[in-house]
């Protein structure tokens, strides 16, 4: 009895499989029929396998597109069809470049093919017997994820010297003078301050700048093929993390490569970025909008910035977070537009408390006491107790609202700096809840976004000028 119904069981399983395996051949044979791979006609009429050689490590589809035309400009056409979207095979769902792994310009291709995709390397290999080109990258993916390694060779660094010293956050002061006026003619786009004193922007497009401000110039550009890039951080090493908010992709560039191509790292994700924040450990908690149907999510994702895998997912969040703080204890603190600021642990993802504000709230900070502040929508900056989620001040200065990112900073005497609409500057004697003095921008300009410089000095952005305050 049992062995009988192992045998029909056997019998089905057979049937099965080469009935699928039969599809399987009529598919593969009805492919070589209508061969639609153009590039193998392209590629092999113009012999482009020595501009293949010499194009071994190009980067991004169109890296690689003009690295193999440069090489061989009879091979623009192959190069072209290598990535033509058309000559894909649609499998189960999955899109396939189909190659043949005994031929070597056809391995060639798909290894052009993956590194087109970002991917490290790539080969023909059988799978299901499909002879189908796989991509491989150092970290392999994950249904979240996808991180590629950049190996692009020779670079080289200015220093190797490991340090293990993060520098403290600075004492941080302002008197309402400007020290520097930098005119910019695009736009607000949001700010970094690196250790040296430099300072990263990002542009519209797909450049990252990089400015001296001590010149007021740029004096390096960060291109790649993403755009809009939004949200930035550092890492320990001095890594550059930038979230390309319209490719839902990070890049990670070493910043030390001052020759040859520094991007070392590219993480392929599926959501908007809203802001980021590198923890100490290292790992990334950003604040993202998922479109999703009905509703969209803004849960809070931590990344490992090495592997791109995502370790935690902090859900409660019904609108934008736009500002993400490390207590000195790893718990996360985090304001939003639902008008909510949540208090987070990381480890079991457990939201520990939630205050509920009267407006969207913008920005956050910690008094050295454990009280948090936080600036609202509505103009007004809330001082709370996190032990008994109790409001100790309500601090109503100038109407405007608080600006949009990063806007509130605790300076070096205990003062409470705000920075609202209309490019006004508040300064806040938090015992008496008194405004002490307030600077402007010039009346048409309005400030979007603080940070502050090794130096301690503030610097602010708005559309049209970049300004660092004494
Ligand atoms: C790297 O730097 C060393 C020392 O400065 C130099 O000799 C070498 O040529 C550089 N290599 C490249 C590829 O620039
Ligand atoms: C870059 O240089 C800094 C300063 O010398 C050093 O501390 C850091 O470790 C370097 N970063 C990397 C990724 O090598
Ligand atoms: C950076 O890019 C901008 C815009 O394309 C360009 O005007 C500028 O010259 C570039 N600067 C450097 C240092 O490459
Ligand atoms: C990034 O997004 C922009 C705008 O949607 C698009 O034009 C560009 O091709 C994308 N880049 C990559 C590498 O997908
Ligand atoms: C967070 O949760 C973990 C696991 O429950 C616990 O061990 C840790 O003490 C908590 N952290 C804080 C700061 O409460
Ligand atoms: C704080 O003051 C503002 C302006 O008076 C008011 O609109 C707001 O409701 C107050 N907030 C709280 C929590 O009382
Ligand atoms: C801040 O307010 C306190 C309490 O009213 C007052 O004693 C102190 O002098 C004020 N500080 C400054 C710098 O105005
Ligand atoms: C910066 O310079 C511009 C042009 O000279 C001027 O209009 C503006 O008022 C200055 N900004 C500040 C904050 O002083
Ligand atoms: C602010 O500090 C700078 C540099 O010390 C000084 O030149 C300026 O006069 C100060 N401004 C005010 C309003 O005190």
């Amino acid at each position: 009895m049992l062995k009988s119904i192992f045998f029909l069981f056997i019998v089905i399983w057979i049937i099965n499989d080469t009935k699928s395996e039969a599809s399987k051949k009529d598919f593969i044979d009805e492919f070589r029929k209508d061969n639609s791979r153009y590039w193998l006609i392209s590629c092999t009429l113009s012999g482009c396998s020595l501009a293949f050689n010499s194009c071994m490590n190009c980067f991004g589809e169109r890296g690689c597109k003009s690295c193999i035309s440069l090489s061989k400009p009879e091979c623009a056409e192959c190069a072209d069809d290598i990535f033509n979207k058309d000559d894909l095979e649609i499998i189960n769902g999955n899109e396939y470049l189909i190659c043949d792994s005994q031929d070597p310009i056809q391995s060639r291709v798909c290894h052009f093919y993956c590194r087109g995709q970002f991917a490290q390397s790539g080969q023909c290999i059988r799978e299901n017997n499909l002879p189908i080109c796989k991509c491989f990258s150092d970290f392999g993916s994950s249904t979240d994820s996808t991180v590629t390694t950049q190996t692009t060779q020779p670079a080289n660094t200015t220093t190797t010297s490991q340090s293990t010293t993060t520098p403290n956050k600075p004492s941080i002061f302002f008197n309402g003078t400007v020290k520097q006026n930098i005119s910019i003619s695009d736009h607000y786009r949001r700010i970094l301050p690196l250790p040296n004193g430099d300072l990263v922007r990002g542009s519209g497009g797909n450049l990252i700048e990089i400015w001296d401000l001590q010149k007021g110039i740029i004096k390096r550009n960060l291109t790649s093929v993403y755009s809009w890039p939004w949200v930035f951080g550092l890492l320990s090493n001095g890594d550059l993390v930038a979230g390309f908010r319209n490719n839902k992709t990070i890049l990670v560039w070493d910043l030390n490569i001052t020759i040859g191509e520094p991007l070392k790292r590219i993480i392929q994700t599926n959501e908007y970025f809203d802001c980021l924040t590198v923890l100490k450990n290292d790992d990334l908690a950003i604040g993202q909008t998922l479109v999703n149907n009905p509703w969209n999510l803004y849960d809070i994702i931590i990344r490992n910035s090495q592997t791109g895998l995502i370790k935690n997912k902090l859900v409660g969040h019904t609108f934008v977070v736009n500002q993400i703080i490390e207590l000195p204890n790893g718990n996360l603190v985090s304001c939003s537009s639902d008008n909510t600021v949540k208090v987070w642990n990381i480890s079991n993802s457990a939201l520990i408390k939630s205050i509920t504000h009267t407006e969207s709230v913008w920005s956050i900070t910690m008094l050295p006491n454990g009280n948090l502040v936080s600036g609202l929508w509505d103009a007004s900056i809330n001082i709370w107790n996190l032990d008994t989620n109790h409001l100790i001040k309500n601090l109503t200065g100038h109407r405007n609202s608080i600006c949009n990112y990063n806007c509130l900073h605790v300076l070096a005497n205990g003062d409470l700096l705000s920075a609202k609409g209309g490019g006004i500057f508040e300064v806040w004697n938090l015992s008496n809840g008194k405004v002490r003095f307030t600077s402007s921008l010039h009346k048409y300009d309005t400030v979007y976004q603080l940070a502050f410089l090794p130096s301690g000095n503030l610097i602010s952005a708005s559309n049209r000028e970049l300004n660092v305050w004494y």
